[in-house]
């Protein structure tokens, strides 16, 4: 059986991919973010994941603020990445693993979750960074992107990405292969690219989200939409991708690493890194 075994909250910030390009790892200004990844890569290199779920949002690549998906799912056994700006270079294209996205769409649909199914679906920045962070030298895993929208309101709740975040998790728990599963979440956590509070941060609040999400994610269920833009910024709602990562962990969650850098770019850039341990069923004496 497949099982899930960790997760990994990261930004997205495309200007990371630049820097990449340029590899500027070492700057002053880019050493501070991309020393956090030290840890996740000692990781990686000892559990070796066979496959990586990505919950992200799309920022207008496959979709646009006309047609907008609450919940979409990539089917394919590719996924292309398309010049979307930002001045990074277009990336090589992942792989996919269909036989597992349908396995995750079934387990989607029977909980009641209304999901979009793609056939074909383009990667952004939000899938291609995070990849290339944690595999720098390019042999990413075959993914399974997950598409949440964190853009055109209304958004899904905290507690329903956490849901459907769940309903992954048991939908992995049930794949017929012997996959060892890494999820990630991606995206904030706070900041604000527009409008008059752009470039707004709120170390406070990201330090509490950071601080629940591994052992009480329940708790954040309590921030509404509208309290979440006002306390992580407009986009600081791409928080509800590590909110899907954190629910597709159903064991023994335990947080291995943690690193938070102001700003990168306009960002508050924090990475996390979960180990999942199969709970341990006590047997009634
Ligand atoms: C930035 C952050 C994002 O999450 C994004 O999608 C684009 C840009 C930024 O801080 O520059
Ligand atoms: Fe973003």
């Amino acid at each position: 059986m497949a099982r899930v075994i960790g997760g990994v909250g990261t930004t997205h910030v495309p200007a990371i991919g630049k820097a990449i390009a340029e590899g500027k790892q070492k700057d002053p200004y880019w050493k501070p973010f991309f020393s956090g990844f030290g840890a996740v890569h000692r990781w990686l290199a000892r559990e070796q994941p066979d496959i990586v779920v990505v919950f992200s949002n799309d920022h207008g690549l496959n979709f646009f603020l006309d047609k907008l998906p609450t919940f979409a799912v990539g089917a394919a056994n590719e996924y292309r990445n398309e010049d979307e700006g930002w001045g990074i270079p277009v990336s090589r294209a992942a792989k996919g693993d269909a036989a597992l996205s349908w396995h995750i769409i079934n387990g989607l649909v029977a909980d009641s979750f209304d999901i979009t199914m793609c056939q074909e679906m383009l990667i952004d920045h939000a899938v291609t960074i995070p990849l290339q962070l944690m595999w720098p030298n390019g042999d990413w895993p075959a993914i399974v992107p997950v598409a949440i929208n964190t853009v055109q309101h209304p958004l899904p709740s905290m507690a329903r990405c956490l849901e459907l975040g769940r309903s992954v998790g048991r939908a992995i728990a049930t794949f017929p292969q012997d996959l060892k599963v890494l999820v990630v979440g991606t995206g904030g956590l706070s900041h604000q690219l527009d409008g008059k509070r752009a470039g707004f941060i709120n170390k406070d609040f990201d330090t509490l989200c950071m601080d629940q999400l591994s052992g009480d994610p329940e708790s954040l269920t309590r921030y509404s939409i509208p309290q979440l833009v006002e306390l992580a910024g407009a986009q600081g709602v791409e928080f509800l991708n590590w909110m899907a990562m954190r629910g597709a962990l159903t064991g023994t969650v335990s947080e291995l690493h943690r690193n938070y850098h102001v700003p990168i770019s306009n960002t508050a850039a924090a990475t996390v890194l979960y180990e999942n341990r199969p709970r341990v069923l006590r047997r009634a004496a």
